[in-house]
């Protein structure tokens, strides 16, 4: 399982989504590899998740596909459980008996938001959304199947496109002149390239190391630092105006407001504060500061039009 000289056979699951198609990107260096859309491996259909595993037999797979909508999932707890839950089981079991290594993400929605510390990998979940609970089961269901594994909890995820808060900020400037933005839940604004770099980089390192059982199991993935959704829409207003994206005359003013204010179906955290310490010490790596990635997804180029 150690890389030959052509390098690690990947697979990546979710090939259209935010991170999916970064690390379409990102993992073309550790060897060949694909990324399957939905239309190439539908996880609601129970025998998919085997039957990739079988047909590619890669060395790694990495799975990107999820059921995200938080807010739906509360009325569609069966789909998300079978997405988040259940296909990830399935996954689990096909790459133990394959002896594939499974790479998988899950999310600060596990935590119940309580304190204002950053949670630890090791720090007892306490899911409050039908989403958290789901990929709380994705989790156990991977610990449980005895496949070696990389859980990768990250937070607030964003990219150049897609449906994300930095593409709404965007777009809402061009519509609005007056914005309320929740300012008491606290995270870090994950950008997709930058988790998507960080497993290419953590998979090569345990890779070099045999796969060896003791660095497997659950990490944190987010960018440095911490900001409310308020502090974020500041940033990138401020951000996108020095970048010559929007003239300060168009950036709306932007008013603080709590959560109870912006009422919504299933429950965030208050806080979503992840500590990424393991992760850097487990695999010599430097997760940037939110700002920092913010600035550099967004002098890629205008993004104001894809969401
Ligand atoms: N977004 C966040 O803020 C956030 C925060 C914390 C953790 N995470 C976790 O990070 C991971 C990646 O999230 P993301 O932001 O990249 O999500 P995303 O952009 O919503 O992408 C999810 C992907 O899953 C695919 N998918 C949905 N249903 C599927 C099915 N039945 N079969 C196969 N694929 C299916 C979607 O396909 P289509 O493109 O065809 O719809 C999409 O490409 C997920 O595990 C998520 O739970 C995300």
């Amino acid at each position: 399982m150690s890389a030959p000289s052509r390098g690690l056979s990947w697979l990546v699951l979710g090939a259209n989504g935010q991170v999916g198609r970064q690390l379409a990107r990102a993992l073309q260096p550790l060897g060949e590899g694909q990324a399957l859309s939905r239309a190439q491996c539908d996880l609601s259909q129970p025998g998919e998740a085997a039957r990739v595993v079988r047909d590619h037999s890669p060395a790694v797979l990495v799975n990107a596909a999820a059921y995200t909508a938080v807010d739906r999932a509360e009325d569609e707890p069966v789909l998300a459980g079978r997405l988040n839950g259940e296909a990830v089981a399935e996954l689990s079991e096909a790459c133990a008996a394959s002896g594939a290594v499974l790479v998988h993400y899950s999310t600060d929605y596990v935590f119940d938001g309580q304190g204002r510390h950053f949670f630890r990998p090791e720090d007892i979940p306490a899911p409050l959304s039908v989403y958290g609970k789901t990929k709380l089961a994705g989790e156990q269901a991977i610990q449980q199947s005895g496949v070696r594994h990389l859980i990768l909890r990250t937070s607030w995820v964003y990219d150049a496109t897609g449906h994300n808060f930095v593409n709404t900020m965007l777009r809402l400037a061009t519509e609005r002149d007056h914005l309320r933005v929740v300012s008491d839940q606290i995270g870090a604004p994950t950008w997709a390239a930058t988790i998507a770099d960080t497993t290419a980089l953590a998979v090569h390192a345990w890779a070099c190391s045999g796969f060896d059982a003791e660095r497997g199991g659950i990490y944190h993935l987010c960018s440095r630092g911490e900001t409310s959704w308020y502090g974020f829409a500041e940033a990138i207003f401020d951000k996108a105006v020095a970048l010559g994206q929007l003239e300060a005359e168009e950036i709306p003013e932007i008013e603080a407001i709590p959560s109870s204010e912006f009422p919504q179906k299933a429950p965030r955290p208050h806080n979503s504060r992840l500590d990424v310490s393991r992760l850097e010490s487990a695999f010599s790596l430097r997760l940037p500061h939110w700002q920092e990635a913010l600035r550099q997804c967004l002098s890629q180029g205008p993004t104001r039009h894809n969401s």
